[in-house]
């Protein structure tokens, strides 16, 4: 029997690419592990009706984690017109499978580490080393959205302001969330010798939700008074790090700020081909690299698979591998520092497969 037990959800589009890509990768450091496939994507809401089966799910109950690559996911009536005809007018929604896998497995830590590698010409600054942790089961993603004020809403004192045609969208924040996710990112900063963790909300304008999570933030902060505390406004935040990025260091934020957050933290260390993350809980974790599904790169081998491979270094610190993810890192780095296997994204034209076997090769 193998060590570990992964579930092996490539998905679609360049799900499929870049997932083939981190495979040579975990197989040249001689991981211990069987892979076992997931049905997960497009195809299976169109012929099924649900993009993350049953089946799925009860196949990962049985593996260690989960790595997933990517889907494809469409609008509303695109949805329903792509639903294949014997299901159609039968009440089947689209769901999406990630947010589903975070809330129904309560992955709530969103983990994006954000590193500039040395000779990465697509670095918006040498030496940035951020890290993101984001809120991944609360806030505004909860799904609890209407299309029109419910009626009996107006019955509560307050509501008068809501106007009558209004969709809205409800933003829901625990301190038992807040507090686990901001001891998250403190563990991680004590663990891996960072200096300051950084709280990023809205309060003065969102004064129940992130008052709340600023809370629950300054008493976890104060358990841990070897790491500096601060926090900002996600408005400001934008602007400070684009323009002082060497002033932070670990990043603490509720869901939709660090969805944001991350996607502009990545952008500085590469964009979407870098940007990789792990989806993490008590007991589970599904690593990812953060892009979609690229449909017009499906299936070319083009795209670049550093973020995949990156979230594989990620998933073997998770399960304590972490001179193999070591290894894996470094190999990524001396890739990249050498510069002669690069995919379009960096200005090359080496193919998906070749920059994994490039980093294969060093290790
Ligand atoms: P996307 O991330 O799939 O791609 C946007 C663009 O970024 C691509 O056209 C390409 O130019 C570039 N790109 C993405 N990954 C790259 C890589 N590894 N190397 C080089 N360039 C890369 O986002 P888009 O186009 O908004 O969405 C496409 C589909 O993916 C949609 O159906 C969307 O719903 C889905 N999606 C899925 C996600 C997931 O599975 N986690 C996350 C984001 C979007
Ligand atoms: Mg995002």
């Amino acid at each position: 029997m193998s060590k570990y037990k992964i579930a092996w959800l490539p998905g679609d589009g360049i799900g499929v690419d870049v997932t083939d890509a981190a495979k040579i990768v975990l197989d040249q450091l001689g991981l211990d592990a069987e892979y076992v496939h997931g049905d997960i994507g497009w195809e299976f809401w169109c012929s099924e009706g649900d993009p993350l089966p049953q089946r799925t799910l009860d196949m990962m109950a049985e593996t260690d984690c989960a790595f997933f690559g990517a889907i494809t996911s469409k609008g509303k009536d695109v949805s329903q017109q792509e639903l294949s005809p014997e299901l159609q007018g039968k009440g089947y929604q689209y769901r999406s499978p990630i947010v589903r896998m975070r809330q129904l497995l309560d992955l709530y830590v969103c983990l994006r580490p954000c590193k500039a590698y040395p000779g990465n010409p697509l670095n918006y600054k040498d030496g940035i080393d951020l890290v993101v942790f984001r809120e991944n089961t609360q806030g505004m993603y909860i799904g609890v959205e209407y299309a029109q004020v419910p009626e009996e809403f107006y019955a509560v004192e307050g509501t008068e302001k809501l106007p009558r045609d209004a969709a809205i969208s409800f933003r829901a924040i625990t301190a038992g969330g807040s507090e686990r996710i901001v001891r998250a990112a403190f563990e991680y900063a004590v663990k891996h010798g960072r200096k300051k963790v950084t709280a990023v909300h809205k309060a003065n304008v969102l004064r129940q939700t992130d008052g709340v999570f600023m809370d629950a933030a300054r008493k976890v902060a104060a358990e841990f008074p070897g790491i500096d505390f601060d926090n900002a406004n996600i408005d400001a935040m934008g602007m400070w790090l684009l323009k002082n990025p060497f002033n932070y260091d670990v990043i603490v934020t509720t869901n939709l700020f660090g969805d944001i957050i991350s996607d502009l933290c990545a952008q500085m260390v590469g964009g979407l081909g870098f940007g990789c993350s792990g989806n993490i809980g008590k007991e589970y974790a599904v690593f990812e690299p953060t892009h979609g599904s690229a449909p017009k790169y499906a299936g070319k081998y083009i795209v670049n698979p550093v973020a995949t491979i990156l979230a594989a270094k990620m998933m073997l610190d998770w399960l304590g591998e972490t001179d193999k993810a070591a290894q894996l890192e470094g190999a990524v780095a001396a890739v990249i520092a050498e510069g002669t296997v690069r995919t379009y994204d960096m200005g090359g034209d080496s193919s998906t497969l070749d920059l994994a076997r490039a980093v294969a090769a060093k290790l």
